[in-house]
């Protein structure tokens, strides 16, 4: 694995679970975590700012437990990821949190990463940025992030237009931090494929979303394995800003993509969770990216990462 990994030693593959909103609870962070595979969480999971606190304090708890249980496993760091958005209201609050729970990395989305490099930095935990572009890049670095997120075409949640083949090395010669390739990564191939760009890790989302642990209705998951990559809309119209969702999640939602008034960007906590939004984005509308079309199953995650790791062996015996 590449020296820029700074959790390599805890980790059985170069992977990071991504943040999804309304997917990632603790319950498959913990399990992928247990896994060696590196999980995540938006802190708008969570309800309240005291429902985040609690989580904290359960991941700080069960994973050394578990690793001091278990010597021979690898368990890896968990990360939680701060929408730093001007609507997310309670952005200073979870930060705060963080700081005190020190969690191991933050990622830092929709915005600029601000203070909360200085934060994390104080107890030596890392922050990885997510960009779409260059210019986002560029800011992020003076901004000192430890590495970037390149959410490329293609991928689950809020995506960009970038194709990878040409944003990891543009990206790695401005910079010497980590790499991290999000967008339609679905098999251990995948992940040597990127490290031979000059990428350091890779970032899968709605993979994870098709595993037995994910706490989202059945109809998801069946919905992921039975589409394809033409079943996926580019739109901007279901939350504001560009993402991918599924057709058929729309069709069933008794939605046009047509008839949709524009939506404006929402972070805020309380309406996000209360879904008073009239075209449901994330409950009822459902994203995924276009990854779907290779994915036929529903392992549980250690089926998946055993799974990840033989194809990634492979990919690099070749
Ligand atoms: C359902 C869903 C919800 C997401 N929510 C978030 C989020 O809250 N914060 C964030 O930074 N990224 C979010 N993402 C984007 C993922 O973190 C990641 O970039 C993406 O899933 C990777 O592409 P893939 O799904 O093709 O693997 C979400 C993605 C999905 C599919």
């Amino acid at each position: 694995m590449s020296k820029r990994l700074p959790f390599a030693d805890q980790m059985s593959l170069p992977l990071i679970a991504a943040p999804m909103f309304l997917v990632s609870f603790p319950d498959l962070v913990a399990e992928i975590c247990k896994n060696g595979v590196a999980g995540t969480f938006p802190s708008l999971n969570a309800r309240t700012a005291e429902d985040f606190e609690s989580w904290l304090q359960r991941l700080n708890t069960e994973l050394p437990e578990y690793a001091a249980a278990n010597p021979e496993i690898k368990v890896a760091p968990y990360g939680v990821n701060l929408i730093v958005h001007k609507s997310n209201m309670r952005l200073a609050e979870d930060q705060a949190l963080v700081k005190q729970y020190q969690s191991p990395f933050v990622i830092t989305s929709v915005g600029h990463p601000g203070d909360v490099v200085a934060d994390v930095h104080s107890y030596g935990g890392k922050v990885y940025h997510d960009v779409i572009n260059m210019r986002h890049a560029q800011k992020a670095i003076e901004a000192g992030v430890d590495g970037l997120i390149l959410v490329c075409s293609g991928a689950g949640g809020h995506a960009g237009l970038m194709n990878p083949f040409t944003f990891i090395p543009q990206i790695r010669e401005i910079f010497d931090g980590t790499i991290i390739l999000s967008g339609t990564l679905s098999n251990g191939g995948a992940l040597h494929a990127l490290e031979a760009l000059g990428a350091d890790m890779g970032y899968m989302g709605t993979r994870f979303i098709a595993t037995k642990e994910a706490q989202v209705h059945q109809g998801y998951k069946d919905m992921i394995v039975s589409s394809g990559s033409k079943d996926i809309v580019y739109t901007d119209k279901v939350s504001g800003i560009k993402g991918n969702f599924m057709v058929d999640s729309l069709t069933q939602a008794g939605i046009e993509i047509e008839g949709i008034s524009e939506a404006k960007p929402n972070f805020d906590p309380e309406t996000k969770h209360a879904q008073k939004d009239e075209k449901k984005a994330w409950k009822e509308v459902w994203s995924a990216g276009q990854g779907v079309g290779e994915i036929k199953d529903l392992p549980t995650v250690a089926e998946l990462v055993e799974r990840l790791k033989k194809e990634y062996t492979a990919a690099r015996a070749l």
